[in-house]
């Protein structure tokens, strides 16, 4: 549980939050951790457990669309923990509080790396899915994004129904660029921010682990919350270490404490 610095910790992020002219959050599997989901790496990590995955993945898929296709489609229908946990998860305290501090006008927009669609689901609107999002598709040659569902599967691979061209997951593989219209809108983000609330990452891929240190850059002031030390640990305003769906909620409870106060 918090102990004392704990609590006051919580009410000094709380302060900067409220009192800030446009904060951001960034966030990473540690926050969908609560809703079943295992991370990638430290403690439980699927990397942790199964090693790094190979690197190629997107040039493979480009290789073979159909083969792709079969193998994701196959993967998603599998029973495998990992594809049933991703399908059954629903929104932990975490997401919530996330969604409700953008709807109290604190939060201006969240980056996340998780494709898990928990953000969306929890309320958040003001959010750029920046490795995509596990519910969508997305054309690599418009970048048309829509529902899985919404795709006819009569062929394989699926072409896309605006242009025609080439369909693949929204999920943004090994190998695969991050979407142009992601990154331009997460750097813009960062550019705007003078805060930024990190979430549950280790903050170790990139383009997104670039985020932070570009608020950093410009003055802004960085709170972390997470259960392991990170590189932005020590650069951190406020340093909150601890399960999110504990923290956050809390969190969100000092903001509105501060806000009512000013
Ligand atoms: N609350 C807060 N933080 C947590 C919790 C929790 N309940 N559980 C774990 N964490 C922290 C861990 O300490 C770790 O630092 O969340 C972080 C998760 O780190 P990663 O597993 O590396 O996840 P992430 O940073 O999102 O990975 C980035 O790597 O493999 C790629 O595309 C994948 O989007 C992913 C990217």
């Amino acid at each position: 549980m918090h102990g004392h610095a704990q609590t006051s910790d919580i009410r000094t992020a709380a302060n900067i939050l409220a009192s800030a002219r446009y904060a951001i959050a960034l966030t990473g599997a540690g926050i969908s951790v609560e809703s079943g989901i295992p991370p990638f790496r430290g403690e439980g990590g699927l990397w942790t457990k199964n090693g790094e995955p190979p690197m190629d993945g997107y040039q493979r898929f480009m290789a073979d669309p159909a083969e792709g296709w079969r193998q994701m489609l196959d993967r998603r229908n599998s029973d495998d923990e990992f594809s049933r946990k991703l399908a059954e998860a629903v929104p932990n305290e975490a997401h919530l509080a996330m969604a409700r501090l953008e709807r109290d006008g604190v939060l201006k927009h969240t980056v996340t790396q998780n494709i898990d669609n928990l953000h969306a689901i929890a309320g958040s609107v003001l959010l750029t899915e920046i490795h995509g999002n596990r519910t969508k598709v997305r054309c690599i040659d418009c970048g048309d994004r829509r529902p899985f569902a919404d795709i006819d599967m009569s062929s394989i691979p699926p072409a896309c129904a605006r242009c025609g061209g080439m369909v693949k997951t929204d999920v943004v593989m090994f190998g695969e660029p991050i979407p142009r219209d992601a990154l331009r809108e997460s750097d813009e983000q960062a550019g705007r921010a003078d805060c930024i609330l990190v979430v549950g990452t280790s903050a170790v891929v990139y383009p997104a682990a670039a985020i932070p240190e570009m608020v950093l850059q410009n003055g802004g002031a960085l709170i972390e919350v997470n259960m392991d030390p990170t590189p932005y640990t020590r650069h951190a305003t406020v340093a909150l270490h601890g399960r999110a769906g504990e923290i956050l909620p809390l969190l969100v409870d000092a903001v509105v404490a501060a806000r009512t106060a000013t």
